[in-house]
């Protein structure tokens, strides 16, 4: 039996030795349920009706409590027949315009997001046992604004986005190693451009929906739904 440690309760493994070989897991309740710490923090916005602001506190939070990548976002977007994708990406700028990411234009999220614009974004912040939703549709990011963080980027890194056709098939390691090593040799010591194909989106939202972690599972919800210019709120049902 492997016994470790999730939150505040005890979790069990049980399996006889390696992870591998784990068949079956049982996370033992805790005084808080299963697995839980106790919550903390204020109620979400009780005098905040700009979600953007309670955007902002939160992620200022998460930024000194995730171990990494608190900017990391789950981006779902649909295949033309409706088919929904998701993936990872990081956000790269937050304003009241809406959540900017960067990504190459030929890849299967490229593809879906020139067919539908539509998507949603998950914050999930587990240190903070807190979740943010936003859903609305992307924008092309200005190519002032994709050159200036595309050159902000270390240079191996804009390298890497013109050998990586991503989301296409890849042969083996070796080949992507070889194509880094052409566009390496291309550059030489001189400027590395942004591709065509690479660029970034702003998701402007229409719902952002925060939720925080309660005990016994009453966790509390606040819905911002955007009405005008302004913004209508209301608390939902865990
Ligand atoms: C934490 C994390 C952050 C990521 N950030 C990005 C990103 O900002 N842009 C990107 O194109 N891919 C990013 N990726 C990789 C994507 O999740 C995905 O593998 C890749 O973009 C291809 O997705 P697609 O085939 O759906 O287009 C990230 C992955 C992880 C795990």
């Amino acid at each position: 039996m492997l016994q470790g440690k999730a939150g505040g309760g005890t979790c069990a493994l049980a399996g006889q030795e390696a992870a591998s070989s784990v068949t079956h897991v049982n996370i033992v309740a805790g005084p808080f349920g299963p697995g839980r710490r106790p919550h903390g923090g204020r109620s979400i916005g009780v005098s905040e009706d700009n979600p953007f602001s309670i955007f902002r506190d939160w992620f200022d939070e998460a930024t000194r409590s995730e171990i990494n990548d608190p900017n990391g976002m789950c981006l779902a977007t649909s295949t033309p027949d409706g088919f929904p994708s998701s993936r990872m990406v990081l956000m790269k700028d937050f304003d009241e315009k809406g959540w900017v990411f960067y990504t190459n234009l030929q890849s299967r999220k490229g593809e879906e997001l020139a067919a539908n614009p539509n998507v949603a974004l998950l914050f999930h912040w587990k240190s903070l046992r807190r979740q943010v939703r936003v859903e609305g549709s992307v924008t092309a990011v200005t190519k002032d604004e994709a050159d200036a963080y595309y050159q902000s980027r270390p240079r191996n890194s804009r390298i890497g986005a013109w050998a990586s056709k991503q989301s296409r098939p890849l042969e083996g390691r070796w080949a992507l190693e070889k194509r880094v090593a052409e566009f390496t040799a291309k550059f030489g010591l001189g400027e590395v451009p942004r591709p065509d194909f690479w660029s970034g989106f702003r998701v402007t939202p229409r719902r952002i929906e925060f939720w925080r972690d309660m005990p016994f599972r009453l966790h509390e919800r606040r819905i911002f739904t955007r009405s005008g210019d302004g913004w209508t709120t209301e608390m939902l049902y865990p």
